[in-house]
């Protein structure tokens, strides 16, 4: 039996343990020889548990065991779950995560240093919850340049904007939905202000790319500042309104645009339908056209498959490193006050003109019965840098929402 540890026995921790145990004859299929997990690390004891006598506190117990050929992290957080994982690879254990925010930071050191030591990092685990999608883009696009990666992936903002779209709530009483259902942290902030599918666009980036793309260099919007009115607009613009992370990569600059922002999605794009806690992802190679992986992109079994599914392919891989395509270097970002996109703009009623005067008699209007005083418009694709400059000069100017272009 392959011997694996455990670091971190919360939710996604104890469910590898179970993934392994309860799929072992599954496991043995592509790797006959079979995987056990022989220690836990956590600073607690769980004398309920049947795993209770694997247990332990100190991490060199792990480090030290020769038998030990892979371990999970599931400890979340950057320490010491950095000093770990690395004391690990120099040693020449391989390393599945699920730890999205030690990837986005530091996962181009670890894959070095997993290269180094002729062993893995892994971390498929990390975006998209159960959706198997960093394996795909490494294998089956080999011979792809993937232009484009958009995607819902954050299963909890996705679930509010549904239930806000389909029962008219407003965004505080589908939040506290989200909460009460278990979807929403008490403290919601990384899901709602999008932080948290900002790591994850920033890791596919990276991948893309192969030059590291950092969460803080993204620009980042949640869906907070969404309310009733704009799910009103948004039917009338027979659009559905989605918190995506947005990556363009350009094949002849070979710069790559990143965003997390929410956006109008038109009805007909596969994203439009993606509803409830699901996560979608379309990648578009310039070869083979656009893909989409849809699933459970959160929760305890899903995302400790995918954590599984890594400690498999590094038990079938001993003693070679899995090329992720990660390196160390940065990622040539296109600014994004450059970009061009359309946008949805709320303004007051007296504001029209002015509007017209700015952007052009070309804009759409929508008006809104319901709300009588205001209408809203749609620009022409424009840079963000000079929309910014329109949009200052127009008095009641109260919200802006990309439009996805496809
Ligand atoms: N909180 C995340 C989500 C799951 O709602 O999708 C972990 O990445």
């Amino acid at each position: 039996m392959a011997e694996v540890a455990i670091l971190g026995f919360g939710t996604v921790g104890s469910g590898v343990a179970e993934v392994i145990d309860r799929n072992q004859a599954q496991i043995r299929r592509d790797f006959p020889e079979g995987i056990h997990v022989k220690y836990i690390l956590d600073l607690r004891d769980f004398p309920d548990s049947p795993y209770a006598d694997r247990v332990v506190h100190d991490i060199d117990i792990i480090l030290n065991d020769p038998e030990i050929r892979v371990i999970c992290e599931t400890m979340g957080g950057k320490e010491p779950a950095f000093t770990f994982s690395k004391r690990a690879l120099e040693k020449g254990i391989s390393v599945c995560t699920s730890n999205k925010e030690l990837v986005d930071v530091l996962g181009g050191t670890l894959a070095v240093i997993a290269k180094e030591h002729c062993c893995s990092y892994l971390f498929e685990a990390s975006v998209g919850g159960g959706i198997p999608l960093l394996r795909p883009l490494r294998t089956s696009f080999s011979q792809e340049f993937i232009t484009t990666i958009v995607g819902i992936l954050n299963g909890t903002t996705n679930y509010i904007l549904t239930k806000m779209e389909r029962e008219n709530l407003p965004f505080e009483d589908a939040l506290k939905q989200a909460q009460e259902k278990g979807y929403a942290e008490k403290d919601p902030t990384a899901d709602i202000e999008g932080h948290d599918p900002c790591r994850k666009i920033a890791i596919l980036a990276s991948l893309v790319t192969g030059g590291n793309v950092k969460f803080k260099q993204v620009p980042c919007e949640g869906i907070s500042g969404i309310d009733t009115m704009d799910m009103e607009y948004a039917r009338q613009l027979h659009c559905k309104i989605k918190l995506l992370g947005v990556c363009r990569h350009d094949q002849e600059t070979g710069k790559v645009y990143v965003r997390t922002a929410p956006y109008l999605v038109r009805h007909g794009h596969p994203l439009y339908g993606v509803h409830d806690v699901f996560n979608g992802v379309l990648v578009r190679g310039n070869m083979v056209g656009d893909l989409m992986f849809y699933g459970s992109g959160a929760g305890k079994l899903p995302t400790a498959s995918a954590v599984v599914s890594d400690v498999v392919e590094c038990v079938q891989n001993a003693g070679h490193t899995i090329n992720i395509g990660l390196s160390n270097s940065d990622a040539d970002l296109f600014d994004p006050m450059d970009w061009e996109d359309r946008y949805f703009v709320r303004i007051r009623k007296q504001d029209l003109v002015r509007a017209t005067e700015l952007f052009g008699s070309e804009i759409r209007i929508v008006v809104n019965e319901n709300a009588p005083e205001e209408f809203a418009f749609v620009t022409p694709l424009i840079a963000e840098r000079d929309f910014e400059e329109k949009v200052k000069q127009i008095p009641s100017f109260m919200k802006s929402i990309r439009i996805l272009k496809n």
